[in-house]
């Protein structure tokens, strides 16, 4: 896999606040990190450095090798970045607004109207192009955003929010649209703050709290190391729960034990070995279980495992 997005070691202070604390991390072609973590966490902070429009105080970000300290021209070349909130420009149409952004990018002739012509396309908004933005929704908005930042034909695209305030159905467009430019080999960085708005889309995450990465990896490498470290399981029995819910307090292994919809949800220490051995109690002590279902850890879960909700 080529990287080509590289955080490392970054810091950024605001007078007392450290707003991102020694990030360190990668995305590669093709691939789209999940940048997740609470309000106040550090993602846009990040995300501005990585796009050359603020400075660390400490560390580097290489986009394609290239340091953002030592050439932000040339990475500005290479990046699209989608800011959480943008101007107005309400009184102009979609058509004004990409032509006066592409001239803002230096295109030319018919380079100029071929991009025009192609990122409208790719946005579904061409049927739209004489509309006035302030008659769209948000989540055209969005989508017209998105064209504005593909214009210049960037490998590497940083999304800071895209899916915020989105309908569901604009939600499922938009994750569509980051599938779509994944497949044409960028490299796609998309924060949240809701861990669910990207679980599906995003091949890793990084989490971000208080300004530090607290946990990387694929979607399946976070989830397995929450997995194992417990597992929450729901057991209905024939027995009398207060008999049930007495025998496996005394269990080693459980966590704890609570009432839960007419059975009991019980937390183990350990991995999937504790569940067959609870399995095992249940029926060794004669308590007829009729149900056992563990609980899928998802990665809601694992987001809120992972951080305390931490806001600075
Ligand atoms: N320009 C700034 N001046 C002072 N503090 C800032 C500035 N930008 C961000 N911060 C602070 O840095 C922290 C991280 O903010 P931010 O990167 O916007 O978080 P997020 O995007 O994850 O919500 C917050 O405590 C915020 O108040
Ligand atoms: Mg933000």
């Amino acid at each position: 896999m080529r990287t080509a997005l590289e955080v490392k070691g970054l810091t950024r202070r605001f007078g007392k606040t450290t707003a991102v604390d020694n990030a360190t991390f990668e995305v590669s072609r093709g691939q789209i990190l999940g940048f997740i973590g609470p309000n106040g966490a550090g993602k846009t902070t990040t995300m501005r450095i990585c796009a050359s429009l603020d400075l660390p105080d400490q560390g580097d970000v290489l986009i394609d090798g290239i340091s953002v300290l030592d050439d932000p021209r040339l990475v500005r070349q290479r990046l699209g970045f989608m800011p959480d909130s943008y101007g107005a420009y309400s009184d102009t149409t979609i058509e004004e607004y990409l032509e006066f952004f592409a001239r803002a990018y230096g295109l030319r002739g018919r380079d100029r109207r071929r991009m025009i012509d192609y990122v409208k396309d790719f946005t579904a908004l061409g049927p739209l192009e004489g509309k006035l933005i302030s008659a769209l929704s948000k989540g055209m908005k969005q989508r017209l955003c998105l064209a504005k930042t593909l214009l210049h034909d960037p490998s590497i695209l940083i999304l800071d929010e895209p899916a915020s305030g989105l309908d569901p159905h604009a939600r499922v467009e938009l994750r569509e649209l980051v599938i779509a430019l994944a497949d044409l080999d960028k490299a796609i960085m998309i924060s949240s703050h809701i861990l669910t708005e990207l679980s599906q889309v995003c091949s890793s995450v990084a989490v971000i709290e208080a300004g530090k990465i607290r946990a990387t990896g694929t979607v399946e490498d976070i989830l397995r190391s929450v997995e194992s470290s417990y597992v929450e399981v729901f057991v209905r029995t024939l027995a009398p729960l207060e008999a049930v819910q007495r025998a496996l307090l005394e269990e080693v292994g459980v966590r704890s034990v609570r009432r839960h919809k007419g059975g009991l949800m019980v937390e183990l220490d350990g991995d999937e070995q504790a569940l067959a051995g609870l399995v095992q109690v249940l029926v060794r002590r004669g308590l007829d279980p009729i149900e056992i279902s563990p609980n899928v850890v998802d990665l809601e879960d694992v987001f809120l495992s992972l951080t305390e909700g931490q806001v600075q």
